[in-house]
């Protein structure tokens, strides 16, 4: 029986259909979803703060609700990844405590800090960006909830790569102050964007069985590369430098030639050790505790409900 039911299971995946909540998987594929899509949901509400600081000092009434919206939005999309998980049997509850107690990570991204008004704008247009050539292949995965939440999530990146991109041409047709706070936003946030895709594939324990059960679709390498090359005209563009000596066209590949980020910074940081990790941790964990009431209030209303015959 176990054969048959790990046979239909290879036969669905290889054959590009979905894995469903209530398909037979096997406890790896289960393991490694809710390892991915939970670190994926912590990503998207930890990464509210870095440009939630921003609200209260926007430049313009438009700015503010276009962040606002997309601050916003990011929320909803760590609820959508959260509810993906409660499919595959995941505590929501549980997972929060994992993330505040640093048992599991989150996008390393979110820990650098937003020091300028322009910091919103290169966020949106690549960190978003890079976001976005991740995420559209996952639109694809072989777990059927995953897929469809990513299908909602990339049209709304696609707001929020496209407005980071307008703020950073308003602010290039602005003053040469405006102009180099830009170019010192795009020095801080290069690296760090391409190490969003994860190490170098000769270094990523998960990809290898992920890409085996059509988890990713793509490695690590593939997506990084592909941002390079659909961020460079990008630059061009907007009439910024992207900080890499090594970045050139290489007509034989095809492709951009560029240096390595700094893999060691991205292991410390993914380790705890960044410059703002403590700081995201101890503001989830309070709103988390401030929240309590809310969390009791609520379940104490719905056992009434239950003792009323009501529910
Ligand atoms: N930050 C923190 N940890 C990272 C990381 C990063 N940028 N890249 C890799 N890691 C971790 C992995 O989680 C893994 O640790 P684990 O086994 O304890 O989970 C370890 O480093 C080795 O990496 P692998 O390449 O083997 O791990 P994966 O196969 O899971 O690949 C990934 C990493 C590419 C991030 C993959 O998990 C993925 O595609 N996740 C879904 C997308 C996602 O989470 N994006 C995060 C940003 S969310 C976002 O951008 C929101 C937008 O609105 C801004």
């Amino acid at each position: 029986m176990a054969d048959e039911l790990e046979l239909a299971f290879e036969r669905t995946v290889q054959a590009e259909a979905r894995i469903e909540p209530r398909d037979w998987m096997p406890d790896g594929y289960r393991k490694t979803l809710i390892r991915q899509i939970a670190q994926h949901a912590h990503s998207e509400i930890i990464g509210m703060q870095p440009e939630g600081n921003w609200i209260s000092r926007a430049p313009s009434l438009r700015r503010k609700a276009i962040l606002l919206a997309k601050v916003q939005d990011e929320a909803g999309h760590g609820l959508y990844l959260y509810s993906a998980t409660e499919t595959l049997g995941a505590d929501r509850a549980d997972l929060t405590d994992k993330l505040i107690e640093g048992r599991q990570k989150y996008s390393s991204i979110f820990n650098y800090p937003t020091l300028t008004f322009a910091d919103v704008g290169v966020i949106g247009w690549l960190v978003d960006g890079a976001a976005i050539c991740n995420q559209v292949p996952l639109c694809r995965t072989s777990y059927g909830p995953y897929a469809r939440a990513m299908i909602r999530v990339c049209k709304e990146e696609s707001f929020h790569q496209r407005q980071g991109y307008e703020l950073l041409m308003t602010m290039m047709r602005g003053t040469q102050a405006q102009r180099d706070m830009v170019q010192d936003s795009v020095n801080r946030w290069w690296w760090p964007s391409l190490m969003m895709f994860g190490p170098p594939d000769s270094e990523s324990s998960n990809t290898e069985q992920s890409m085996a059960w059509r988890i990713k679709r793509n490695t690590n390498d593939e997506l990084r590369q592909k941002f390079v090359d659909m961020t460079v005209p990008q630059a061009e563009k907007l009439g910024v430098t992207l900080p890499d000596p090594l970045l050139k066209w290489n007509e034989e590949r095809g492709h951009h030639d560029f240096g390595q980020p700094d893999w060691d910074e991205f292991w410390q940081v993914v380790k705890g050790n960044g410059v703002c990790n403590e700081q995201r941790l101890a503001h989830r964990r309070k709103a988390h505790e401030d929240g309590a009431w809310v969390r009791e209030a609520a379940e104490a209303y719905a056992a009434k409900q239950v003792k009323e015959g009501v529910a």
